[in-house]
């Protein structure tokens, strides 16, 4: 699977993931600006919050109960294409998906 970040200047960085990969891991090992993961992927930062392109933002599963008490506490302002991106992973139906790095968090 592929992940296109795109950074709120609007430069885009494409990332190669394995099969079943987060979108957190994904940017951290790629040193993409903004994402940080800083719990780990436990679902209790919110550094990793990221925007989700609306057309695929359906296709993904649903927000947890975790993520969602999570998201309320992002620094920038939630929407509804809003993910923890430690808590969406790439792969099966999900083979390209497009984000955006939230301003605030750059
Ligand atoms: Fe902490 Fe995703 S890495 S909530």
């Amino acid at each position: 699977p592929t992940i296109i970040f795109e950074q709120p200047d609007g430069a885009v960085t494409e990332v190669k993931v394995d099969e079943g990969g987060n979108i957190m891991r994904a940017a951290v090992s790629n040193g993409i600006s903004g994402i940080i993961g800083e719990c780990g992927g436990q679902a209790m930062c919110a550094t990793c919050h990221v925007y989700v392109d609306p057309q695929a933002a359906s296709g993904l599963p649903p927000v947890g109960e975790d993520e969602d008490e999570m998201l309320d506490c992002a620094a920038a302002e939630r929407t509804e294409f809003s993910r923890l991106g430690c808590q969406v992973k790439l792969g099966g139906a999900v083979q390209r998906l497009r984000v955006n790095v939230p301003s605030d968090q750059v």
